[in-house]
């Protein structure tokens, strides 16, 4: 794979995300919210890749797998008007779907083909496999990454604007109350990334989002992420309670010990 093939790639992306648009200003909000976040997720790919010293071309399929990893959300909200999978189908796999149908890869190397496919198709799992090439595991690590430093920036943005804009596309209309769920809780402080079923009111969701500091793979990830800022502005938004503050503390304890390793 080469620079050229990458910039036709785009050029194919940005086509067909156009092709989504209509005349509903709210549901457009939704595609763009998608194509934004897919630009953010390249974006943040770049830098780990820069700070990993990764070759130029496996940069390249770096960057194709965060430009298609989430290349489902247009086809699935056409569709089904969510972007809950669970009420409708699994993102990652539809994406690859759409990908096969419009032979969008077609001019890759079959190899890089199916390493693009399977970073894609395991970027939104519970855990990544293990007995996968250790060129292919790096890929699934640097997506879910890039993935989950972007949707903090969504997220924060999100908590800070819901009362003047509601937008129940992001978070799929759970009540905002000051309880959370003991089994997110639990999570945190046992350095387990906590389990989204047990995510019932927007608490909750701030602290399940705050877990994910336990799945992040990378140290220059977490130097990424803190540059942005967002899950600071994530934990200011949750409850003023001690159970909370023990929480978070554990998390930031990680954060620290992982900077200090990597
Ligand atoms: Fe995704």
């Amino acid at each position: 794979m080469n620079s050229q093939n990458l910039s036709d790639l785009k050029r194919w992306f940005t086509a067909y995300v156009k092709g989504f648009y209509t005349d509903d200003p709210l549901y457009n909000r939704a595609i763009e919210l998608k194509e934004v976040h897919t630009d953010r997720v390249c974006r943040n790919l770049l830098q780990l890749a820069g700070a990993l010293n990764l070759p130029h071309e496996k940069q390249l399929i770096a960057e194709t797998v965060g430009l298609f990893h989430d290349l489902g959300r247009f086809r699935q909200f056409a569709e089904y008007g969510t972007f809950k999978d669970a009420d409708s189908e699994d993102h990652a796999d539809l994406g690859i779907r759409e990908l096969s149908i419009h032979r969008v890869l077609a001019e890759l190397e079959p190899a890089e083909r199916k390493t693009i496919v399977k970073a894609i198709h395991h970027h939104n799992r519970i855990a990544i496999p293990e007995d996968e090439p250790e060129g292919d595991l790096l890929l699934m690590r640097m997506i879910r990454d890039a993935d989950k430093i972007d949707i903090w920036r969504v997220f924060a943005g999100h908590y800070r604007e819901r009362k003047s804009s509601r937008n129940s596309v992001v978070d799929h209309g759970v009540p905002d109350e000051p309880r959370w769920s003991s089994a997110i809780i639990q999570a945190l402080k046992a350095g387990r990334m906590a389990d989204l079923r047990n995510a019932e009111t927007l608490t909750d969701m701030k602290l399940l989002q705050v877990s994910w500091v336990y799945d992040i793979n990378f140290a220059p990830s977490f130097a990424i992420a803190e540059e942005q800022g967002n899950l600071d502005r994530i934990v200011s938004a949750l409850p003023d309670a001690e159970e909370i503050h023990a929480a978070v503390r554990s998390a930031r304890e990680h954060i620290a010990a992982s900077r200090r390793e990597g």
